[in-house]
C-alpha cells in the first residue's frame, strides 16, 4: 500500500503555489515537487535498515528556482543536445536558443524543468500535467504533456505521455542525481555500475554524437558486467561519463528493457533501472562544482550519477537515430522504472 499526501511548499511570485507531494510505501519514501515535476528526495533502506535520502536536491524553493543543473527535474521538450539548436521539420527551419556552447540543451532557457505543473492524485502516486504553447522555446506545436509517478513497494515508476498540435521533436527524461551512500556523500567512486548496452555514441568536442554507433567491447564504455566506477572514470577521456548508451537499435519495437544496475556495497543499496526508451545518458556529474544542496551539503564533481533514460541525443538531425518526431494524432509514451533494493 502506498500513501499519498500533499502540502503547499512555497510560492513563486506572480506564478502561484508550488506543492510537495509525498509517496510512501513500506520500503521507499519519495517527494515530488509541482515545480519541474522534480523528484526532491528518495529515501531507501540500506542492508542495516537505515533510511537514507539517495537523490541530490535543495532545502528550499529558491534553490530549485535558481538551479542550473536540473537536479531531479523532468527535462523537455527535448532533453539533451540539438546541434546548433537547429532542425528542419516538414520543410520548415527552426532555430532554438543556444544555451550550451554552440548547441541547445534540455529544452531551452525556460524548459519543462522550470514550469509549475498541475497535480492530481492517482492510485499510488501523482500525475503532473503541463501545457507547452505553440512556439514555446522555439518549438512547433502546442504540447500537452504529463508525467505520472507511482510507487509500488520498492519501485518508483515514471510514465510520460505527450500529444502535439504540430509535428515536433520530443524527448523527455528525469534528471535525478543519485548517490546510494546518501546525498551529500563526497563521491560515487565506490559504486559498482553496469549498463545493459552493447554500444554507445561517441561525441564531438561540443558533445554532439558523431553519428557513429560504436561497440562498447574493448573500450572503457563496456559496463555490461559490474565495474567499480572510481578506477573506470580514470580511463574515460574528458571529465567523466556523459554519453548515450544504446539500449536498442533504431527501428526496434517498443519494449521495456533493463537499462542499468548500480550497487553500493558499503550500504548494500542497489538501484535497478528499466525503460521503454532506446537510450540512457550516463552522466557522472562532471559539471557539479560545489553547489550547496540539502542540509548544506556541497555537491562536487563525481558526487553523484544520473541515468537519464531517453532517445538518442540530436536524433532530430540524425536520420539513422531512432525517430523523435511526435505528429498530431500520435501519442508519445515513455515508461521508466527505478527499483531500490539491497544486495
Ligand atoms: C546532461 C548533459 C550534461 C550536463 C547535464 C546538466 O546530463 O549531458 O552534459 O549538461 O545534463 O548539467
Amino acid at each position: 500500500m502506498t500513501e499519498v499526501s500533499h502540502q503547499q511548499w512555497g510560492q513563486v511570485c506572480g506564478r502561484g503555489a508550488v506543492d510537495l507531494w509525498v509517496l510512501t510505501s513500506p520500503q521507499v519514501r519519495v517527494e515530488v515537487l509541482t515545480l519541474g515535476a522534480i523528484i526532491r528526495s528518495v529515501c531507501s533502506r540500506g542492508s542495516d535498515g537505515q533510511m537514507q535520502d539517495v537523490v541530490l536536491g535543495y532545502d528550499d524553493l529558491e534553490g530549485y528556482l535558481s538551479d542550473q543543473r536540473y537536479l531531479g527535474a523532468v527535462v523537455g521538450r527535448v532533453a539533451n543536445r540539438i546541434a546548433g539548436g537547429h532542425f528542419v521539420v516538414d520543410g520548415k527551419d527552426y532555430q532554438l536558443d543556444i544555451n550550451n556552447g554552440p548547441n541547445a540543451l534540455h529544452g531551452g532557457l525556460l524548459g519543462f524543468n522550470k514550469a509549475i505543473w498541475f497535480a492530481k492524485a492517482v492510485e499510488g502516486g501523482v500525475q503532473l500535467s503541463h501545457t507547452s504553447p505553440d512556439g514555446d522555446q522555439g518549438y512547433p506545436g502546442e504540447v500537452h504533456v504529463s508525467v505520472t509517478y507511482t510507487l509500488q513497494g520498492e519501485t518508483l515508476t515514471a510514465e510520460y505521455q505527450a500529444v502535439s498540435s504540430k509535428t515536433t521533436p520530443i524527448n523527455l527524461t528525469n534528471h535525478s542525481y543519485f548517490n546510494l551512500a546518501g546525498q551529500g556523500a563526497a563521491d560515487i567512486y565506490d559504486h559498482q555500475m553496469s549498463i545493459s548496452a552493447e554500444s554507445f555514441l561517441p561525441v564531438d568536442n561540443s558533445m554532439i554524437p558523431t553519428g557513429e554507433i560504436k561497440a562498447v567491447e574493448g573500450t572503457p564504455f563496456d559496463l555490461r558486467k559490474p565495474v567499480l566506477i572510481g578506477p573506470r572514470l580514470k580511463e574515460v577521456p574528458g571529465p567523466g561519463f556523459d554519453h548515450n548508451f544504446c539500449l536498442s537499435s533504431p527501428g526496434d519495437t517498443w519494449a521495456e528493457r533493463h537499462a542499468a544496475r548500480v550497487s553500493h556495497p558499503a550500504s548494500g543499496r542497489v538501484l535497478e533501472v528499466s525503460t521503454s526508451q532506446p537510450g540512457v545518458q550516463f552522466y557522472t556529474a562532471n559539471f557539479l562544482d560545489g553547489v550547496t544542496g540539502k542540509g548544506g551539503a556541497k555537491y562536487g564533481k563525481h558526487s553523484s550519477f544520473c541515468l537519464e533514460t531517453q532517445n538518442w541525443p540530436d536524433a532530430v538531425n540524425q536520420p539513422s537515430f531512432p525517430d523523435c518526431l511526435l505528429c498530431p494524432g500520435e501519442k508519445y509514451l515513455h515508461v521508466t522504472r527505478f527499483t531500490f533494493t539491497t544486495v
